[in-house]
């Protein structure tokens, strides 16, 4: 009904741990990192998103920032219900006189527990959501990647994020096995923390671990066209002079390796439940591989050459769970997966 639909906004919000993108008609309008900056005396909301994520680790004691969102799932409500609010509030919204009835799809990790699954419906209600669906992200990011979830065909995928490795297998529109594993980028950040220290005597904060990820981040040891080595300045443990350390891409390759064998072990675990007719449809089309850790050089060609089936990573890696969110949005009727 078009009357209805004027009055009612439809959003879909892929609520991540590192980073949370809403869709409104087909357009990211929101993209920005998970993060909030409140007044400690206050408890008033000072700052959402980027600007936020600039005063982190840089505060003083009437500031302070907060993740809500740890492993995936919401660990401080109220922060939590504070950032959605923020973060529709970005949302453009050209000349609009009146406050519209809100639709929201939000995804969540395919291991949430009951009470996990109604804090974020809690919190989406909250922020202003009157009618909330949910959906789980494996199946959203099967979604934003083109792939046909209803069809009689196994597809894999491995959505690495900031909090959640999500391993799944769907077909004929559901998750057939799964499994949600508590590593991905933070802990990949958290290694390389840990090994400068160790390794380098430095210490370093998370967004100069992160930035070391992106810049020479790597999954294998031998890349066919490496970066350049990252110099890192920080305070020596022992002296806490400043000092200037150059960092290898091998160096960040061999620091995340016991990380990165637990997400083997994971997709392995996942393959080994699978039915064989559907094993056979994947190992034939290969695994998508999404989410920001999905960007870590040699990542695809390390899981392929050790699970022996190719993994492609996905176009716009990013954004496929809240593009798959937002296809589930305009098909909210149909499609069996959707919980309210
Ligand atoms: N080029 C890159 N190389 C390696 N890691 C990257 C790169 N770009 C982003 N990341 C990492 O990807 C993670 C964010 O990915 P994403 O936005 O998919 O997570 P999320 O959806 O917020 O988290 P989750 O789904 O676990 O709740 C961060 O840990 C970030 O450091
Ligand atoms: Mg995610």
């Amino acid at each position: 009904m078009k009357f209805f639909s004027f009055f009612t906004q439809e959003l879909a919000i892929d609520l991540g741990t590192a980073n949370t993108v809403i869709i409104h008609e087909d357009r990211i309008v929101v993209d920005e990192p998970s993060i909030v900056a409140i007044d400690q005396n206050t408890g008033k909301l000072i700052a959402v998103g980027e600007t936020a994520r600039q005063m982190h680790g840089k505060t003083h004691d009437s500031i302070k920032t907060i993740r809500p969102l740890r492993d995936g799932v919401i660990a401080d409500f109220n922060a939590a219900e504070q950032m959605i609010r923020g973060m529709i509030q970005k949302i453009p919204t050209g000349n609009r006189l009146f406050r519209p009835s809100l639709r929201i799809v939000v995804a969540i990790p395919s291991g949430s527990t009951e009470v996990e699954i109604r804090a974020v419906r809690d919190s989406s209600e909250h922020a202003g959501g009157q009618d909330v669906y949910l959906i789980y992200e494996p199946m959203a990011a099967a979604l934003g990647t083109g792939i046909d979830v209803e069809a009689p065909e196994g597809n894999m995928v491995v959505d690495i994020g900031g909090g959640t490795a999500e391993i799944a297998v769907i077909a004929l529109g559901g998750i057939v096995c799964n499994k949600s594993i508590r590593v991905a980028g933070d802990v990949f950040t958290n290694d390389i923390q840990t090994y400068m220290r160790h390794q380098h005597n430095i210490k370093i904060g998370e967004r100069t671990a992160e930035d070391i990820k992106i810049n020479v981040g790597s999954a294998v040891a031998e890349l066919a066209n490496p970066p350049k080595d990252y110099t890192v300045r920080g305070p020596n443990l022992m002296t806490a002079l400043p000092v200037e350390v150059p960092v290898s891409y091998q160096e960040v390759a061999y620091s995340l390796e016991r990380s990165i064998a637990k997400i083997e072990a994971g997709v392995l675990g996942v393959l080994e439940q699978t039915p064989p007719e559907l094993y056979a449809d994947i190992v034939q089309k290969g695994v998508n591989l999404s989410g920001g850790g999905a960007l870590l050089r040699g990542l695809d060609k390390r899981l392929s050459e050790k699970i022996n089936i190719p993994f492609h990573v996905v176009e716009d890696p990013l954004h496929a769970v809240a593009r798959g969110a937002g296809i589930a949005l305009k098909n909210i009727h149909n499609f069996p997966f959707l919980m309210r």
